[in-house]
């Protein structure tokens, strides 16, 4: 699936940068994009009251702030959005605004996602007879999709509900295996909805394989349920062939070097999490997901490739993302409302699209520094700027305080 909407606001907003915080939140409202209660709580700090903090988890004693920024300049399959972004690090967000600003050049990035089906997974210990376990559960697949549903009804009344059923076996000569069912989970994370049908579902399996249950709980690895994300460059766009080269061979370094590897795709993850955290996404989910799909050949590779054409560079990524609109955090956190809004993607799988967009850009803006004249140096520009201005804040409260 993916979204062909023409765009509806444009995502390049010239010298946004060098605005005032309430310059650029004045940008944001006149999009039209933000509800009233949104500018609002932006302007506000974006945050969470305690009282919404309490009813979230457990020993809430205050709440926790993190910058709160947009990134500019993306276009993923004809659409522009503004990106919102919660992270403490110095660069990600330029880097990641630099990097969209010239894949746009060659059309922005294409996006592609599978529908949303996460994977529950029971576990069976020693079943007696593997192949007559793995028929019976062929068998009845009907009947254990029904049972999955049954435990599921709202969803399944939206549309969702239990797709697929399999057995894999882990360790034939112990009876080790487990069960995987599919669920569509329409616009939701779908971990609460997936853990509901394993645990529904678990019994009968038991019974009708004759193994011991287990664990009954999602998979983080969500394989059939993926974004995958491309964006080509003509070298003159990216500073010259040289650095078009530098790209493609920090690629292959990353291919050949798991610890490479590593921090090639920690630098995917800088704008992934930021996105993520911005939209009230369980991060750590996405994180355990990317990592684990990233190493699923054996051996950890990077998540993102680039690769050498007749004009540029090519650049495409693959990955798991368990992502939702509805539901969790989005329902009480009026600063993910915000981000939500400002985003109005249609559909869970878009903020996948997004999200990976996100993850590539903010890998070329990584391997084009670092290819070309270095992180330190746009890095140290940054944060030269910052303790300048630190300095004068701390200059005028002083002056303040006199
Ligand atoms: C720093 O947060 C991320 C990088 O190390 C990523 C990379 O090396 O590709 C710059």
């Amino acid at each position: 699936m993916s979204s062909d909407e023409p765009t509806r606001v444009s995502s390049r907003i010239a010298g946004f940068y060098k605005k005032t915080v309430s310059q650029r939140l004045e940008l944001l409202r006149a999009t039209d994009l933000l509800s009233p209660d949104s500018v609002s709580a932006l302007q506000a700090g974006g945050g969470l009251d305690v009282a919404a903090a309490d009813t979230m988890t457990e020993n809430v004693v205050s709440t926790f702030g993190l910058p709160l920024s947009v990134a500019l300049n993306f276009r993923i399959n004809q659409r522009d959005y503004i990106v919102p972004m919660a992270v403490e690090e110095p660069s990600v967000v330029a880097a990641a605004s630099n990097a969209a600003r010239l894949v746009r050049i060659g059309g922005g990035f294409r996006a592609e996602w599978t529908a949303p089906i996460m994977t529950a997974q029971i576990q069976l210990d020693a079943v007696p007879d593997i192949d007559a376990a793995t028929a019976a559960v062929a068998a009845h697949r009907d009947e254990l999709l029904a049972l999955g549903d049954r435990a599921i009804p709202r969803m399944v009344a939206r549309g969702g509900g239990c797709r697929d059923v399999e057995m894999r076996v882990l360790d034939e000569s112990e009876g080790v295996a487990v069960v995987q069912l599919y669920v569509d989970v329409g616009d939701a994370m779908g971990a609460n909805m997936v853990d509901t049908v394993a645990e529904a579902v678990a019994p009968r399996i038991a019974e009708l394989t004759g193994g011991d249950m287990g664990l009954r709980i999602l998979t983080n690895l969500p394989l059939r349920r993926t974004v995958t994300v491309r964006a080509t460059l003509d070298a003159s766009a990216l500073g010259g062939d040289q650095l078009a080269d530098g790209i493609a061979r920090a690629s292959r370094f990353a291919s050949l070097d798991p610890l490479r590897a590593a921090t090639h795709n920690k630098g995917i993850m800088n704008g992934i999490d930021a996105a993520a955290i911005a939209t009230g996404q369980d991060w750590r989910a996405i994180e355990a997901g990317a990592h684990a799909f990233a190493a699923l050949e054996g051996q950890y590779r990077p998540l993102a490739t680039w690769t050498r054409t007749a004009d540029g560079i090519e650049g495409a990524m693959t990955l798991p993302l368990a992502v939702g609109i509805v539901g969790g955090s989005t329902r009480v956190h009026p600063g993910v409302r915000a981000a939500l809004e400002l985003l109005a993607v249609d559909e869970a799988g878009e903020l996948g699209g997004v999200l990976a967009a996100v993850g590539l850009a903010s890998n070329l803006a990584a391997l084009r520094a670092l290819a070309g004249e270095g992180i330190q140096r746009g890095h140290m520009k940054l944060h030269n700027r910052r303790l300048a201005a630190q300095a004068s804040a701390a200059d005028e409260t002083a002056e303040g305080n006199r």
